[in-house]
């Protein structure tokens, strides 16, 4: 999709090889790796004359070049930055490739040879794996384009592509090495068509256009089989909670149900519901006007859920996934829920909507009911729900939470190896009369404090028979600022996730 930068994966000597490009990676107490030594020697030394003269202190991301250099067939090396060798982590290294991939798309360079050997110490080769899933996700999220016609882009010899070949440290390693690379691209494409359905405004990404792109997903793919609910059809399944969050606008909302099909027929389904309202006024209970640009990024849940979708269809993966996003717009108007308005939702439970702010647990509710009818093995629902979690969490970890505690340690362990993390929260009983109603069976808003706990709360009145977690990416989805862009964000945890329950 994002064609600025191409990865391939081959077996070759540093020293060898004829390329643009070599890279060499620096740690911060000079340690430089074996590899590193050799095409040290082999070029006279000079990289040694570098770090010790103080022009490349080994700090992560920090680049240097060495140009002309004689006695290897690269005509250049890029010394990289790494941090300490011993303490590194993943989300470290992924600053350097970050770095790595912005110094080489400015250089002009066609071609690098990223040698793993020359980056990774001996101990560390064993992350191999992990290492070009970072460093080929990262580089491709570094240099990202929002466009709002991504797919549709003419290739010209304007936009040329760098290509990046990966040399794993042993012939043996290559098939492993290819599966990363391979993972990471679905991942890097699943992720980037995250970010641009976020990033496209409002007026752009209503309802229909995301139910218009998932059935793109679907053409010419027999494993997937896309069906599109309209309002009227709702109403036929009493989704009063969810239309009662579209009656404000004049744009129909949509429920999206996308299946794949990669498992055996008996296989139940993993279900996957997004969050997808496509700009949130907050309704009747208005917004505040400072930054409400940003409530386009809304149906972020429903973006991570289409990339994680678009993913495991690439690589085929062998399960049976279920993708459903409840997709409208909060917004006032004559026809608008009002405050003290009581609904129905589709599994009969009445709400008293004492906000209309709080219209995402309006929606994922009755899309929570619809899903049970796939008799999920389980449900994971991803949204932009609170901005109690911004609060509690930032923007480094998404909120989980989950009324099954293996499920719950299967998605911390998936955040961790993909780097894209999440932090649980409790879902303890006792939060659960702060929903209470004088007039309904449940309130949509929760009285005094854990604003994240008492949405996920309300969630789990819908989902009590189920195998189900929750994320609240409030804080992960997008970035505020002068980077202001969506980030992708759950997808890597939810692919990896998936492939981990693949290989079950
Ligand atoms: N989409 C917002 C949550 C949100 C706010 C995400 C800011 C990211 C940044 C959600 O629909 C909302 O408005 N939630 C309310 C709930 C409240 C009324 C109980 C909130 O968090 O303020
Ligand atoms: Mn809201
Ligand atoms: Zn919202």
């Amino acid at each position: 999709m994002n064609s600025e930068i191409d990865f391939a994966v081959a077996f070759s000597a540093p020293e060898k090889v004829k390329s643009d490009t070599l890279i060499c990676g620096i740690y911060s107490d000079h340690y430089i790796t074996q590899s590193t030594a050799d095409i040290n020697r082999a070029i006279g030394g000079q990289i040694k004359k570098v770090i010790d003269g103080g022009d490349h202190s080994g700090k992560v991301g920090e680049v240097k070049w060495l140009y002309s250099v004689e006695g290897i067939n690269a005509k250049r090396i890029l010394l990289l930055g790494m941090g300490d060798k011993v303490s590194h982590t993943l989300v470290e290294f992924k600053k350097s490739a970050k770095a790595a991939a912005r110094a080489l798309h400015k250089s002009g360079a066609n071609n690098a040879l990223l040698s793993i050997p020359a980056l990774l110490t001996v101990e560390n080769e064993k992350f191999q794996r992990l290492i070009i899933r970072a460093f080929v996700e990262s580089s491709r999220e570094e240099l990202y384009k929002y466009e709002i016609n991504a797919e549709n882009r003419v290739k010209n010899s304007k936009n040329k592509t760098l290509k990046i070949t990966i040399s794993p440290a042993e012939r043996s390693q290559l098939k492993t090495s290819r599966e990363a690379l391979n993972e990471a691209l679905a991942i890097a494409d699943g992720s980037n068509l995250a970010r641009t359905l976020g990033n496209l405004p409002g007026n752009i990404c209503t309802p229909s256009y995301l139910a218009t792109k998932t059935r793109a997903l679907g053409r010419n793919h027999k494993s997937l089989t896309v069906k599109i609910l309209t309002e009227k059809m709702m109403e036929k399944l009493r989704m009063g909670a969810l239309l009662s969050v579209s009656k404000g606008s004049s744009e129909e909302a949509k429920l999206i149900i996308a299946e794949y099909s990669g498992g055996t027929k008996k296989e139940l389904p993993i279900v996957l519901v997004g969050k997808g309202v496509t700009f949130d006024s907050g309704g009747i209970s208005l917004k505040p006007g400072s930054k409400m640009d940003e409530m386009k990024f809304d149906m972020c849940g429903a973006a991570a859920v289409l990339g994680t979708l678009q993913a495991v269809r690439d690589l085929k993966l062998p399960i049976n996934l279920v993708a459903i996003v409840p997709a409208t717009e909060n917004l006032p108007s004559g026809s608008a829920t009002k405050p003290g308005d009581v609904v129905t939702s589709m599994s009969g439970q009445t709400i008293e909507v004492l906000n209309t702010d709080a219209e995402g647990r309006l929606i994922l509710c009755d899309a929570l009911t619809y899903s049970e009818r796939f008799k999920p093995a389980e449900i994971i629902d991803v949204a932009t729900l609170t901005g109690a979690c911004v609060v509690a969490l930032g923007k480094h970890a998404s909120g989980l939470m989950s009324n099954n505690d293996k499920l719950a340690k299967d998605i911390i362990t998936a955040g961790e190896s993909s780097g894209d993390r999440v932090w649980q929260l409790p879902l303890w009983d006792e939060y659960q009369s702060q929903l209470d109603s004088n007039f309904a069976d449940i309130a949509n808003i929760g009285t005094g404090g854990a604003g994240t706990v008492t949405a996920a709360c309300f969630l789990s009145r819908f989902t009590k028979d189920q195998r189900w977690a929750h994320l609240d990416i409030a804080g992960t989805a997008w970035v505020q600022g002068k980077d202001k862009g969506a980030t992708g964000r759950p997808v890597a945890l939810l692919v990896q996730h998936l492939i981990n329950r693949s290989k079950k």
